[in-house]
């Protein structure tokens, strides 16, 4: 390296570790004049050498200069950055003793207003309407063993019926729940009858993901446990539920379904809301829509809660709370309740 090259190098070390030195924006603003200013000892090693350089070499040294004088430059840019971070912004002194200004006069653009969740708005509606019809409103775990989630429903191990729901299982041998129906267990459990509850919360289940199937979703269980309750108590209990979600007198019927935790079971369906049974493309053309499984609460079942069936008997329902939440409020892909996007709460809002 050329005597004066090596010059230019210790300038810049000194430069350098003067810059590092600096503690507050004084000290290095006093660096940046003494090393970047234009009578810098960097500018008068470059003077220095470029005259003394054969031509051959002068125009290596200059490059060599233009580098190092960027390198600091870049160094004292991010050494300024990082300590005006570290500085607090001089303002007025605060008065928290003050009136405070109004958001119009103080000229402050009005904060976006915040919005339930619809899943939150109509779990809200559906605890209102069955909290009106004397029921009450239970929560289980989301993380259920086999036994609640399965067994005590009628549904041992080995059985087909497993199948019906694809099961996210975790390693010591619990589930992600997969419907609410567990809760009718703990219910038991806990209650003596008459029980009336209603059980909402979250589902999981190992699906593929479409505009109708989510692999997180919401339920509502229902369970009415009494003496001598038959498929027509059920029925009127879902038309009163209907007619309040709907504000309009709901058509049902019910069609058999097979749930081994009910006997009979079934599925009821009402007549669609949005072509009153004539026939659209909510309802696929049959002017019907499939609403909830439901049916009455299996003897066995009734005695893994430790109730006896000769005296009590009951029904139970499994309502699809993101299925009824696109009903009311007309969205059309299931995947928009998670998918987080502000505009599709907003439309619904
Ligand atoms: C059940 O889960 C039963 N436990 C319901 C039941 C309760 C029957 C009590 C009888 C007595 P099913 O798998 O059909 O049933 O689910 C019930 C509702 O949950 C469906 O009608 C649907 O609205 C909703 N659902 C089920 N799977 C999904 C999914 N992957 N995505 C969104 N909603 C779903």
């Amino acid at each position: 390296m050329s005597e004066s090259l090596s010059h230019l190098t210790a300038i810049e070390a000194e430069a350098r570790s003067a810059f590092e030195a600096a503690a507050d924006e004084e000290s290095l603003k006093a660096a940046k004049a003494k090393y970047l200013g234009r009578k810098s000892p960097l500018e008068a090693a470059f003077a220095e050498g470029i005259a003394k350089a054969p031509p051959a070499e002068k125009k290596a040294f200059g490059i060599a200069f233009n580098e190092a004088k960027k390198r600091l430059q870049e160094m004292v840019e991010a050494k300024e950055r990082a300590l005006s971070a570290a500085t607090p912004a001089a303002g007025p002194a605060l008065d928290v003793t003050l009136p405070a200004a109004s958001r119009e006069s103080a000229k402050i653009t009005p904060l976006p207003r915040g919005r339930l969740h619809p899943i939150t708005r109509i779990r809200r509606d559906v605890e209102q309407i069955f909290l009106s019809m004397g029921f009450g409103v239970l929560t289980g775990p989301e993380v259920e063993d086999d036994y609640h989630n399965f067994e005590a429903l009628n549904i041992p191990k080995d059985h087909p019926a497993r199948d019906m729901q694809d099961t996210f299982w975790l390693e010591d041998g619990r589930v992600l729940r997969t419907h609410t129906s567990p809760v009718q267990i703990r219910a038991m459990e806990r209650f003596r009858p008459p029980i009336r509850t209603i059980a909402p919360g979250r589902c999981f289940r190992y699906e593929a993901v479409d505009a109708t199937h989510e692999n997180t979703f919401y339920q509502v269980e229902g369970l009415y446990v009494d003496k001598g309750v038959s498929v027509a108590h059920m029925v009127a209990v879902m038309e009163t539920f209907l007619k309040a979600v709907f504000e309009t007198d709901p058509k049902v019927r019910l069609r058999p379904g097979f749930f081994p935790f009910v006997e009979p079971g079934f599925e009821l369906d009402m007549a669609c809301v949005f072509c009153k049974g004539a026939g659209c493309s909510v309802c696929k053309q049959t002017g019907w829509i499939e609403l909830m499984p439901c049916g009455l609460v299996h003897p066995n079942v009734l005695r893994a809660g430790r109730i006896d069936p000769a005296e009590w008997s009951g029904f139970a329902f499994g309502l699809g709370l993101n299925r009824l939440a696109m009903l009311k409020y007309g969205i059309d892909d299931i995947r928009l309740f998670l998918g987080g996007d502000l505009r599709f709460l907003e439309r619904v809002g």
